[in-house]
């Protein structure tokens, strides 16, 4: 914090050179041409030191510090005079009106060194104020300290969230891995078993049930491990705008008959990186899950695509992604909704509410994976018994990226 120094004198000249004089110091300078004025400026703020002219129209200097005396007692008060009245002046040194004397014309390098120990003294004098401003100081600290505390909480529960998913999937993986090898097994002896023209009808239907499900198994399986590997592959850059049209009619050729699918595709030719079998997994997924939602009252899906751009702050606070050019891919339903509990895990992997369905939980997971893995995210939102509406924010390639 800056100290304040206030120079009175009735020559506008003799206060330019003062202001001048001290134009390179560490001081917030004012200057007044009147006592009543230096009086009304002193009554609104704390000067640490005033240095005033002894000669002026309305009181002399010494009356005039006087005052400040009485006012703010604890200002630093030094007098300035061109004149011998030293019996006078004494008189007020020696009553402790006034801590100093500067003689005109005065030296440079010595006015700046009785200004510098009186502003030094001030401060020693009055630590309370220096240490007002080192509480407050202390307090923002604090403050700052408790945000960092709760950022870091909020951190290490991503993290340990994190390391939770990273065993889950190494885990996963590797039951997976030994569960495919089993299953190629049983898949190569029911097809052997099935060439047999020598089965009976009824052994031939069971054997082919058996298929049937170790084919769904192995479906599983290769999903789980899809799930412990996205980030390995990173893609080529694509255009989105086609390739969702693309995935829409093969949508649309599986489109139960009481659910209409209507889309908007407002892009061009941008593109993002990523395997073309990335988006059909993710857009299938999610108009799976919109289908289901609806499974007993029909309704509409509405699929859009455009773009969008992320540059203020608080979107990229809020949206948790970096500043950019993003696709918005939407998949909206009217459907049975998203309950707040279930919100909490929808992306965790294994986690379904169609378990008896045949639901595996990992639809989302996995496309939440993808997503995350090119730079992007996944948002949601959902009102229940209207509907669910989730938004794939995916980066675009910038046309000199690619
Ligand atoms: N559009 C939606 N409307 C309502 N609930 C949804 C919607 N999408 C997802 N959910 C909820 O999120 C859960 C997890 O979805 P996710 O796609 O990960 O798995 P799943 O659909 O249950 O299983 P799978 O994808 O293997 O068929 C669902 O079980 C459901 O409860
Ligand atoms: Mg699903």
């Amino acid at each position: 914090m800056q100290s304040n120094i206030l120079f009175i004198d009735d020559d506008a000249a003799v206060l330019d050179a003062l202001k001048w004089t001290f134009s390179d110091e560490p001081y917030e300078c004012f200057t007044c041409k009147t006592a009543g004025e230096a009086l009304s400026l002193i009554a609104e703020m704390d000067f640490a030191v005033v240095v005033s002219d002894q000669r002026m129209p309305e009181m002399s200097g010494v009356d005039f510090l006087e005052e400040i005396k009485r006012q703010r007692p604890a200002t630093i008060r030094i007098l300035m005079t061109a004149y011998q009245e030293m019996n006078l002046i004494l008189k007020a040194v020696n009553k402790g009106h006034i801590y100093n004397l500067i003689f005109k014309p005065w030296d440079e390098v010595e006015l700046k060194g009785i200004i510098k120990t009186a502003v030094e003294d001030y401060t020693l004098r009055n630590g309370w104020s220096v240490s007002k401003q080192v509480i407050s100081d202390v307090d923002q600290l604090i403050q700052l300290n408790q945000s960092l505390e709760q950022k870091n909480q909020y951190l290490m529960t991503r993290l340990q969230q994190a390391q939770k998913m990273e065993a889950l999937g190494n885990l996963s993986s590797g039951i997976a891995h030994d569960f495919n090898n089993i299953l190629f097994a049983i898949n190569g002896i029911l097809k052997l078993a099935l060439v047999d023209k020598s089965l009976q009808t009824k052994m031939h239907k069971h054997l082919s049930m058996a298929l049937e499900a170790a084919t769904r198994a192995k479906d599983l399986v290769s999903q789980i491990l899809s799930f412990s590997s996205t980030s390995e592959k990173n893609g080529t850059p694509v255009k989105l705008g086609p390739l969702v049209k693309e995935v829409l009619e093969f949508i649309k050729a599986a489109q139960p008959p009481d659910i209409e699918i209507h889309q908007d595709i407002t892009v061009g030719d941008e593109k993002v990186q990523l395997e073309i079998t990335k988006v059909y997994q993710i857009l299938m997924n999610l108009c799976s899950n919109a289908f289901e939602a609806m499974k007993s009252s029909g309704g509409i899906v509405r699929i859009s695509l455009s773009r969008t751009q992320i540059d203020q702050p608080e979107q990229v606070e809020q949206m948790k992604l970096l500043p950019g050019d993003y696709f918005c891919l939407t998949v909206s339903d009217n459907g049975h909704g998203i309950d707040e509990a279930s919100m909490q895990r929808i992306f965790d992997p294994y986690f379904t509410t169609k378990r008896e369905n045949g639901g595996t939980g990992l639809g989302l997971a996995l496309s939440s994976q993808i997503v995350q893995d090119h730079g992007g995210r996944i948002a949601v939102e959902s009102v229940i018994n209207k509907g669910a509406s989730f938004t794939v924010y995916l980066p675009l390639i910038a046309e000199n990226q690619e």
